[in-house]
């Protein structure tokens, strides 16, 4: 409701600047116990039907908060007082990077989507491992899994790609629950090579021996690392990519980021950038069925993409997503979206017989 009244003001605003004040609320929001509190009142539902078990971890619920909206793990709280059943932060980078300059993030309002071509601006893994371990210590500590989302920083050559993603990791290992390399963002130049099979094959297996060694260090199990891929794959990449994903080296797989692609837009903005929201939606379903195809439930697979309502949460699982994630319908719907997809997901599982959320996954792909 409030957010019906605020919306129009945050429009008028810079798009960055918009977001920036609501990261700034939803911290305040987040840090009290109280204001949690009634937050959940008036925005949780959990139902155990929705609950699931992936990779030895329990999700109350399968949607998430995708990457790119807590950059800086500042609001992990406040998430999860929405509702949210995970949340992934990120991109984190070795070293803090101001991104590429302002305008950076344009609205699409008639198209419910965003372009955006932020270069991973963050503050750092140092800092962002700060802020994590002072929520680690805090009574309030959310009981939702967190992903941790790692890029290499912009002035790192492709060859030297793998040693920052790891470098990030080991700042940030003991504050996770999952790990996703990020591959994917189109506005770090070359980043999308490394998407390259024989390239993806190497990083990813560097990454699980530093998996295994952080796990000795911190006396605690390997995380589960995920890979977050491009939906402008081509057929042929995502099939080396599901062979791969068969193999050791990759836990699970997140389809999409954003796409280079502008099919089917009404807005004429033409800005150079990643595009997000409904324009994005079959495309991604699209990846999450054809990986679903090779890798089955092996290995499990969050959609994302264009999720705007249950109906389009529901689309993804039945496509072979074990979880969903948003963000750009966030921007546009606000605060109740949680509840509000999860409220449909609900009913569609209901009237479609299935026990449960896991009973539903893949189940349009034979
Ligand atoms: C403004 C903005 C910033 C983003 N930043 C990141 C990022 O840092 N890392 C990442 O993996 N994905 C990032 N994404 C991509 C989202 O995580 C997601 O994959 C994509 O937007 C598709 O989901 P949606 O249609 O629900 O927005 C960003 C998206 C937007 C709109």
């Amino acid at each position: 409701m409030l957010y019906k009244f605020l919306k129009p003001a945050a429009f008028h605003l810079d798009s960055e600047q918009a977001h920036n004040l609501a990261i700034s609320g939803l911290e305040r929001s987040g840090q009290c116990r109280a204001s949690r509190a009634v937050i959940a009142s008036l925005y949780g539902l959990e139902d155990p039907s929705l609950a699931q078990t992936l990779w030895g971890l329990s999700f109350p619920n399968p949607l998430g908060m995708a990457a790119g909206f807590d950059k800086n793990a500042r609001v992990i709280p406040a998430l999860a007082a929405l509702g949210f059943g995970f949340v992934e932060i990120g991109t984190v980078t070795p070293r803090p990077q101001p991104g590429n300059p302002r305008p950076r993030i344009f609205r699409l309002p008639d198209d419910q989507a965003i372009i955006n071509r932020m270069g991973f601006p963050n503050e750092g893994a140092d800092a962002v491992a700060v802020r994590l371990a002072r929520l680690d210590k805090r009574p309030g500590k959310p009981a939702i899994p967190l992903g941790i989302n790692l890029g290499k920083n912009k002035d790192t050559s492709l060859e030297d790609a793998a040693q920052d993603y790891i470098a990030a990791f080991e700042k940030l290992f003991p504050y996770g629950d999952y790990c996703v390399i990020n591959v994917s963002s189109p506005n770090t130049p070359g980043l999308r090579l490394l998407q390259g099979a024989d390239y993806l094959g190497a990083l990813m297996a560097q990454v699980q021996v530093a998996n295994q060694r952080l796990a000795a260090q911190y006396r605690r199990q390997p995380l589960p690392c995920l890979l977050k891929i491009a939906p402008d794959l081509a057929a042929e990449d995502l099939e080396a990519i599901g062979a791969l994903a068969l193999g050791a080296s990759i836990d699970g797989l997140i389809a999409t980021n954003t796409t280079l692609g502008r099919d089917g837009l009404v807005c004429a903005v033409n800005e150079a950038g990643g595009l997000s929201g409904a324009p994005l939606r079959t495309r991604s379903t699209e990846v999450i069925r054809t990986l679903y195809r090779i890798v089955g439930k092996q290995v499990p697979i969050v959609g994302v993409g264009g999720i705007g309502n249950g109906q389009d949460a529901y689309d993804k699982l039945r496509a072979g997503a074990s979880l969903v994630q948003v963000y750009t319908a966030f921007i546009y719907q606000g605060p109740v979206i949680a509840r509000d997809i999860k409220a449909q997901l609900l009913q569609l599982l209901r009237r479609d017989g299935f026990e449960n959320v896991a009973a539903a996954v893949g189940v349009d792909v034979y």
